[in-house]
């Protein structure tokens, strides 16, 4: 991982009450190696997890916990602390700290650094399953998302109190990473260890299907899909910036077409195989569209009546092509990356899917409520055959630079085995 965007940054690392604040140390670790300058302020509650004489000692500076502390106070006070920062980062942030964050609450330091400081703040929550499920948490991080917060995480897996779902921290590394692309594409850079490689898809021409398709019922009515086509558009924006030529093939989205991408409408799955049919040479092919499985076998020509409480037809579907199949199926074929949204057995399901379509890199998401659709941002897991990387939670912007990315690295392995064999 490249961090040299880290480097003299000044943070300040919010730790606030849980049981994952013994991992922050671990964080604060990665973020003085990476050349940060780290000022640790802890909530009361964190106090009671982790010392702060811990943090002293790996900070190389004295922890702050009160508000008003006479001492500290005279040394650099809240405000001047606040315009120190480059950035604020909390982790963990209970759910506590993000309901008094997202109230403009200022009862001890932290939160009141919060409101002081004019620097991006990101937030790594931490808490049980049932907690980060709760409608009052939900709400409260939406406030945060749209004042521009940034989340890392939280994570699925196995919970300290032995619950298993979403609200693990993410682990130090994740959020290292997920700081360091974050601040990377700030600065106008996609990140990784590819970012002095701003060019990379000179030359290539990179295709593109981006959004939901619409099959038609009747002359007003048609099947459809959540998809925002946000993704799809994220990705075209990356590969023009990246120096490709773009074709984005996209279904019926209310997005602005990014600089420097062809765009081709579609509204049905048989209009965009055919597009897509149409394109004669590709280097990648990248399928992010929701392609509607099936279509209705023959739309009504007029619209169709309700009779007695019931429709007055029963629908018919038949099943649509596979796009991204056909075109992996391609002599010569492109690199094929696609995508596999899933509401459980994440990784089993995209790797199922990812071989079953002859994919050189699947993008697994988790879909549910308030995840995936429509949303800003994600997280993804990225399957190839010879590895796996983890995408914690960030815009799909960044997400989209760093698939870019791993594409490239890919690629660069699959070189290297060619020469060396
Ligand atoms: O099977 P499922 O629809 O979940 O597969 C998702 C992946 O397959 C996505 O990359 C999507 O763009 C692609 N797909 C396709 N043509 C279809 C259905 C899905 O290209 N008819």
């Amino acid at each position: 991982m490249n961090t040299s965007c880290l480097q003299n940054q000044r943070i300040i690392l919010g730790v606030s009450g849980g049981i994952a604040a013994y991992k922050s140390l671990h964080l604060l670790r990665l973020l003085t190696r990476a050349g940060a300058d780290v000022r640790v302020v802890m909530t009361q509650a964190a106090t009671e997890f982790v010392t702060p004489l811990s943090f002293q000692a790996l900070s190389g500076h004295s922890v702050r916990v009160a508000l008003f502390d006479a001492e500290a106070e005279s040394g650099m006070d809240h405000i001047a602390l606040a315009r120190w920062a480059d950035c604020l980062l909390i982790a963990p942030a209970s759910a506590d700290l993000l309901a008094r964050c997202a109230h403009g609450r200022a009862d001890d330091l932290l939160t009141t650094l919060v409101l002081a400081c004019a620097a991006p703040l990101w937030v790594a929550p931490a808490m049980n399953q049932q907690m980060w499920r709760h409608p009052a948490v939900k709400e409260n991080c939406r406030i945060l998302a749209a004042r521009g917060v940034r989340f890392i995480g939280p994570q699925v897996g196995e919970q300290a109190c032995g619950d298993i779902g979403a609200g693990r921290m993410s682990e130090p590394e994740q959020i290292l990473q997920a700081l360091t692309q974050s601040i990377s594409a700030q600065d106008g850079q996609p990140s990784g260890q590819l970012e002095s490689d701003t060019r990379g898809l000179d030359g290539r021409h990179v295709v593109i299907t981006a959004g939901g398709t619409q099959e038609p019922i009747d002359p007003v009515r048609y099947i459809a899909n959540r998809s925002s086509g946000k993704m799809g558009f994220a990705l075209a924006h990356a590969a023009a910036r990246l120096g490709a030529t773009v074709t984005l093939i996209s279904g019926p989205v209310s997005l602005q077409t990014p600089s420097g991408v062809q765009r081709v409408d579609v509204t049905t799955a048989l209009e965009m195989a055919e597009a897509v049919a149409a394109v004669e040479k590709m280097d990648l092919f990248i399928g992010a569209a929701a392609v509607a499985d099936f279509r209705v076998a023959r739309p009504a020509e007029h619209k169709l009546k309700k009779q007695s409480g019931k429709m007055g037809q029963t629908l018919e579907l038949v099943e649509n092509p596979d796009i991204i199949t056909t075109v992996s199926r391609r002599d010569p074929r492109p690199f094929v990356i696609g995508f596999a949204a899933e509401t459980e057995k994440l990784v089993e399901y995209a790797e199922q899917k990812r071989v079953a379509k002859n994919m050189d890199l699947i993008c697994a998401n988790q879909v549910g409520p308030g995840q995936g659709f429509d949303q800003p941002d994600n997280e993804l897991l990225l399957i190839w055959s010879g590895g796996r990387r983890w995408l914690p939670r960030a815009d799909k912007q960044q997400l989209a630079f760093a698939v870019l990315e791993t594409y490239q690295r890919i690629q660069k392995e699959q070189e290297h085995a060619s020469y060396s064999s």
